[in-house]
């Protein structure tokens, strides 16, 4: 029978949360302890759970705890993830996984380096969606994949977070922020990407806060592009244009992945959520609509029965991978992969050319019933 991990969480914000109420789904994982910056934070959370408030170098010196889950913000990933490595234990990371591709490929040799099991965010692609998506493709029902659109739109965060600055930075807008769940979902569908390139702009100089807070009434400068399109050329052949902005009102694109494929087209649901009603067509025939809630981790369980979330997935099939030695499907290999092609179409766009990616990664491990049955089972 495989171990109980025993986890801390560092980062106990708004996402620790969920984390803390999904864990229990995988009986291998068990967090006991959680800190932050903010004692305050740590001791809320903790007490929300009953598990134990540390400092962040309490948790990291905590002999019974094995693996790490860095929740903290975009800017401080790197630096809590190499900690955590760096104190000999396993890590995962929520997205994005660093903000440069050099601090990604150090926490991915230093993991290497210690024989730790290195993962990131999102594992949403683990999903009964995302995961049927991928089977179907491999199963060939649209054949070869020749060319895909993805569409991130929306007005932006200024609306309801009340401190909505750093999405307007360096490190957030809508590649950074959200790309992570586009482009892990497409290397999970169609493999690594060799080349991007991008157009970008900013769409207004500023953004008026209208959220409850402080801030209200106030603007914040906008200093990274909001607008982007971007061309990702994937070593498949296969090539899918990504239009992420935060300078839309209203749209009409309402799939956000189509896949177009030598003998069919396929319309994948949103990345950001782990379930919901694939289509797909045989040549020009009808839809065919194909209902991903029976598949594993694809049935709705969250904000009333909404939508499916199995946020910890990535983090059980990490340490899965732990104990049977092999490569988890969130690993940090991906993750890299996925941060390298960002930051390339922000530069490709900046530098007005075409980027061939340096780093490549192996298609994440299909998850079977057997698998999922396996991170389910009691311990
Ligand atoms: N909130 C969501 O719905 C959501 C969803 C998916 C992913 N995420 C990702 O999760 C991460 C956290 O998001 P959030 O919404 O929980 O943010 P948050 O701002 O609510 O919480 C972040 C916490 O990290 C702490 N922190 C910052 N730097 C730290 C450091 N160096 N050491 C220890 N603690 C530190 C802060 O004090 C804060 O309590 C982000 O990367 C975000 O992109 C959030």
């Amino acid at each position: 029978m495989s171990k109980v991990h025993q986890i801390g969480l560092i980062g106990a914000g708004n996402i620790s949360e969920a984390y803390l109420k999904l864990a229990p789904l995988f009986p291998g994982t068990k967090i006991v302890a959680v800190a932050d910056l903010s004692a305050e934070a740590a001791k809320a959370r903790a007490g929300q759970f009953g598990v134990r408030a540390l400092t962040v170098d309490e948790l990291l010196k905590d002999s019974e705890i094995d693996t790490v889950i860095n929740l903290t913000i975009p800017a401080a990933h790197y630096e809590v993830s190499n900690a955590i490595l760096s104190a000999g234990k396993h890590a995962y990371s929520e997205k994005p996984f660093a903000l440069s591709v050099e601090d990604g490929k150090k926490l991915v040799a230093l993991a290497d380096a210690k024989g730790l099991k290195l993962g990131s965010a999102p594992d949403t692609f683990l999903g009964g969606a995302g995961q049927t998506a991928r089977k179907m493709l491999d199963d060939g029902k649209i054949g070869k994949v020749i060319a895909g659109t993805m569409h991130v739109l929306s007005r932006g965060m200024e609306m309801w977070h009340p401190n909505p600055g750093f999405f307007f930075q360096p490190g957030g807008g809508p590649i950074l922020d959200l790309g992570p769940y586009y482009i892990a979902a497409l290397v999970n569908l169609l493999g690594p990407i060799r080349t991007v390139t991008a157009v970008a702009t900013k769409g207004f100089e500023d953004r008026l806060v209208t959220a409850e807070g402080p801030l209200k009434g106030k603007t914040v400068p906008v200093g990274t592009p909001t607008t982007i399109n971007a061309i990702l050329h994937f070593v498949s052949g296969a090539q899918v244009t990504l239009t992420a902005s935060w300078d839309v009102w209203k749209h009409g694109h309402v799939n956000p992945i189509e896949l177009y494929g030598s003998e069919g087209t396929m319309l994948v649901p949103d990345p950001n959520f782990f379930g919901g009603t694939l289509r797909y067509s045989e040549k020009n025939g009808d839809y065919i609509e194909v209902d991903t809630s029976g598949a594993p981790f694809g049935k709705s369980n969250w904000q009333d029965g909404k939508h499916a979330n199995y946020r910890m997935l990535g983090v059980a099939d990490l340490l899965d991978a732990a104990d049977h030695g092999r490569e988890p499907r969130c690993s940090g290999r991906v993750a890299l992969h996925a941060l390298d092609a960002m930051v390339s179409i922000l530069d490709a766009a900046a530098q007005e050319k075409v980027i061939t990616l340096s780093t490549t990664t192996d298609r994440p491990a299909p998850l079977t019933q057997a698998d999922a049955d396996r991170l389910t089972a009691a311990r």
